[in-house]
């Protein structure tokens, strides 16, 4: 026998049983989406490398270390890991900054992160995500995240933790980032590795590190000291008030945590994540932010924008799985063109029909037809002989005959 070949690690089939939860998660994203003004966008799955090194930031572990890259004619290209970066680049390319602002987009689909697989983490994924362009306010951001907390309402989730925070601009974090090389230069030995590189490179990153040791030294109060200063400028502080008054106001409850500085380099200002204490260490179910210089930085018009993604794995183990669903009606009939021609009529009216291909029992469709479906259309020779079908309700047990052409009305659906 041939030898049988398995998924690749880190990679999952999404299964029939399951495909329900799927629809749903896509659906209640199209609805809920659509209610603030969002369009849905499509980008290809590969882009050219460049545009995750300058999107996203060539001091980030995705872009160092986890990206899925090969050449094609000549051409570097990447297996996106992200959205943001590709649909930035679409709005740029199809020249959408010529539409009046704001710009509203969302997406779904699988990214690609060659990480080490673990419980709520897969090489390939999938997020589904918003982006807002043109709007500098903490309106959009208020916005953005009022977005993010219906649609996790609307999935039933409502027991989630949201987590914010502000990086400042470009110009009061560099003075912070100063502040905290300098606090941690006398540990630089004792930190891992990975912060060794990100020392010198993109020293707020270190906040992020989940290795005990390093989480130990930003325990010592001169570094908490740091941590927790008020570095970000008056602008920025406005800006962060504003987000923080809106949300009082729309009632979301929220914490601030000076440790959130996400792993990707193109946020400024307002941060953002929305945790569960249901996911062990992968807890996070939304990641975004503001992003005002990556139009600008991948070649477009400076142009504010904010957003976020949810990863859709870890938003389907969350929720209550749901039944899959029956089939409006399963045929019993040993009459195999009726059958044939009444299903293939059913179908035209809208429903989900099907009946036995191989002319099995009465008995055994019967059975077949209460695990599969809602209703029974029974064919015998009476039916046959007569234009009818026998409608047998297979909850209530209960069962009419009634003239085929008026099956569909008979049925509450
Ligand atoms: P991110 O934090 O890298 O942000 O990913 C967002 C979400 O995707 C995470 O919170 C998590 O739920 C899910 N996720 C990430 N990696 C994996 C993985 N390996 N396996 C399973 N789920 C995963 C971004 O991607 C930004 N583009 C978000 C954004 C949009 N910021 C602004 N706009």
């Amino acid at each position: 026998m041939a030898e049988i070949l398995k998924v690749l690690k880190g990679t999952k089939d999404i299964l029939p049983q399951d495909i329900n939860m799927w629809q749903f998660v896509e659906k209640k994203a199209n609805e809920i989406f659509s209610t603030y003004g969002f369009k849905e966008i499509r980008t290809p799955i590969i882009e050219v490398t460049e545009l995750f090194s300058r999107g996203v930031g060539d001091t980030t572990d995705i872009v160092n270390k986890e990206m899925y890259t090969f050449d094609k004619s000549d051409r570097s290209i990447t297996l996106r890991p992200e959205n943001t970066a590709g649909v930035v680049r679409s709005y740029i390319e199809n020249g959408m900054s010529r539409l009046s602002a704001p710009v509203k987009l969302w997406y779904k689909g699988p990214m690609f992160r060659y990480e080490r697989p673990q419980a709520g983490r897969q090489r390939q994924f999938h997020q589904v995500g918003v982006e807002m362009f043109g709007i500098k306010q903490a309106t959009a951001d208020a916005e953005v995240i009022l977005a993010a907390v219906s649609f996790l309402k609307s999935l039933g989730l409502n027991d989630l933790d949201v987590e914010i925070n502000s990086l400042g601009c470009p110009v009061c974090r560099e003075d912070f980032k100063n502040r905290l090389k300098a606090v941690l230069k006398p540990y630089f030995e004792e930190l891992c590795d990975d912060c060794k590189n990100r020392y010198e490179k993109n020293p707020l990153r270190l906040l992020d590190c989940k290795v005990d040791s390093c989480k130990k030294i930003f325990e010592k109060p001169e570094i908490q000291q740091v941590i927790n200063s008020d570095f970000i400028c008056d602008e920025c502080n406005n800006h962060y008030t504003e987000l923080k008054l809106y949300l009082d106001k729309m009632g979301i409850k929220y914490c601030e945590n000076k440790l959130l500085v996400r792993g990707l380099d193109y946020y400024n200002r307002t941060v953002f994540e929305i945790k569960s204490n249901n996911l062990g260490s992968q807890n996070a179910v939304c990641g975004g932010g503001r992003y005002d210089n990556l139009v600008a930085q991948l070649g477009g018009e400076p142009t504010p924008a904010v957003g976020f993604a949810m990863g859709m794995e870890r938003l389907i183990s969350l929720m209550e799985k749901q039944e899959s669903k029956k089939l409006d009606g399963y045929i019993v009939s040993n009459y195999t063109v009726d059958a044939l021609i009444f299903a293939e009529e059913l179908r035209n009216q809208g429903l989900s029909v099907e009946f036995d291909l191989t002319n099995k029992k009465f008995t055994k469709q019967l059975e077949k037809a209460s695990k599969v479906a809602k209703y029974a259309f029974i064919l015998g020779e009476d039916e046959v002989s007569n234009n009818q079908v026998s409608i047998k309700n297979l909850e209530q047990g209960t069962q009419i005959k009634v003239d085929r052409a008026n099956c569909v009305k008979m049925l509450e659906l």
